[in-house]
């Protein structure tokens, strides 16, 4: 199944992309050329080079932070209450329509 997926990113521009089921977010948002996730670590919860704001309450939908991924968040002058980072996200169909926003660099 494809996953649609609003992103918008640092520059206030919102587009809708496609995704296969069962990639990360991170890797989506990266195969459609937003090159400001750095994603620096390459998805190994490191970073927080890959840290999003999830738009539409889809929160619920998601795995919850792990430990690890919340250390890294609080690290983030930009964590919010819907702050994750993407690449813990892997895309199943409940996540069709979600609406994430690229966090701020820190
Ligand atoms: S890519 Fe590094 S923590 Fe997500």
């Amino acid at each position: 199944m494809t996953i649609t997926i609003g992103v918008t990113g640092r520059d206030g521009q919102t587009r809708s992309i496609a995704a296969a089921e069962g990639i990360t977010l991170m890797e989506a948002i990266r195969d459609e050329g937003f090159d400001e996730l750095l994603a620096l670590c390459g998805g190994c919860c490191s970073c927080a080079t890959c840290h999003v704001h999830i738009d539409n309450g889809f929160e619920d939908r998601i795995l919850p932070v792990s430990g690890d991924e919340n250390d890294l968040l609080d690290s983030s002058d930009f964590r919010n209450a819907t702050s994750r980072l993407s690449c813990q996200i892997v895309l199943s169909p409940e996540l069709d329509g979600l609406a994430v926003t690229i966090a701020p660099e820190d």
